[in-house]
């Protein structure tokens, strides 16, 4: 029977986007949460801007492909998605009959909201005879509009999927499609939408930290601003900067990205040091707000309870899926494995 406490978090949950219950400080989270997960034959995905600690209890942690690759091919019954409402999902429309949990419904994405379906939908119309390639991080509704999905990791490959001929909408990232016009050559029509997180490096601020560690490798993701990227010696997706420091000499690293990274960065290199590119305001970290709306306490209490789940109406999930099943078909083709 649930408690009177138990009622009210659950009646207040569309407005607060978590399960506003208390949790005894004294309980062993990472012991009840590979409990939970096995008791309800749950796994849980996180994404790499997640905390170091929920990064820690995962059963998989990866950038927006692996973890989309990793929830189209997973058994288990309940998917409990350690990251943005975009990446939940993605993994709800692989698996309409399934329950995919998120901890906090409101761990939102700027550049989801930059592009709004309905705006989109006029705009599209202007380009009847284009492709409209979106970048996974944008809303179902906003699936329901696109040809075929990317992400950072495929990006290139999607956009030379398409045949030479045809025109391309690019949408919602000004930045990577800026990125990519420049990596393939198309002349792509953008949507005018960026990430906060990744639009906040100083170029400044890098350049004079440059001087300080002449020999520091200076990585990007390409979410990044152009004149950031102009300066980068490597630029790739989480996963692929992860790559990157394992199998380069360097020992130090200039890392513009969401600061999560770092942790799995460390963990696979303890002796080399990680510097988080420095943003052009006064705070020191590069913390996405909605990645970091994940708590190790929201995330034992949505197991718990199994909830708050993702709902999606199954029309949008029949035509949204098309896209991101299109973009696991190119990057299977191409290699890209979770
Ligand atoms: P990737 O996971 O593709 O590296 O993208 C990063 C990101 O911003 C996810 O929200
Ligand atoms: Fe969205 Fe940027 Fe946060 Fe990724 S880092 S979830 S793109 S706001």
């Amino acid at each position: 029977m649930m408690v009177m406490d138990e009622v009210t978090a659950i009646k207040s949950l569309n407005k607060k986007g978590f399960l506003d219950l208390d949790v005894d400080p004294t309980l062993d989270l990472v012991a009840e949460i590979n409990k939970l997960k096995k008791e309800k034959n749950a796994i849980v995905l996180a994404h790499y801007y997640q905390e170091s600690e929920i990064q820690d209890v995962a059963d998989y942690i990866g950038d927006s492909l692996g973890l989309a690759q990793k929830a189209a091919s997973t058994e288990a019954e309940i998917i409990v998605f350690a990251g943005v409402h975009f990446m939940a999902e993605t993994a709800k429309m692989l698996n309409p009959n399934k329950k995919v949990l998120l901890p906090d419904l409101k761990a939102g994405c700027s550049l989801a909201d930059s592009c709004p379906a309905p705006l989109f939908k006029k705009f599209k119309e202007k380009y009847p005879d284009h492709v409209v390639v979106s970048y996974i991080n944008c809303t179902a509704d906003l699936k329901t509009l696109t040809d075929i999905c990317c992400t950072s990791s495929n990006a290139e490959v999607i956009i030379n999927s398409v045949p030479k001929d045809k025109g391309i909408i690019f949408a919602p990232d000004k930045n990577l499609g800026a990125y990519l016009k420049k990596k393939t050559g198309r002349d792509m029509i953008l949507w005018n939408g960026a990430c906060m997180v990744h639009e906040i490096f100083s170029h400044e601020k890098i350049t004079k930290l440059r001087v300080h560690h002449p020999n520091a490798r200076f990585i990007a993701h390409p979410e990044c601003e152009a004149h950031i990227l102009e300066n980068a010696d490597f630029i790739g997706s989480t996963s692929q900067l992860l790559k990157y420091t394992k199998e380069n000499p360097a020992q130090e690293f200039i890392v513009a990205t969401e600061s999560g990274i770092i942790h799995q960065m460390q963990l696979a290199s303890p002796e080399k040091v990680f510097i988080p590119a420095p943003p052009n305001n006064t705070c020191a970290c590069n913390d996405c707000p909605h990645m970091k709306r994940n708590t190790m306490e929201k995330l034992y209490l949505c197991m718990k309870h199994e909830l708050p789940e993702i709902i999606l109406d199954p029309v949008t999930i029949e035509k949204g899926k098309v896209c991101i099943d299109r973009m696991l078909e190119i990057s299977a083709a191409a290699g890209f494995k979770a």
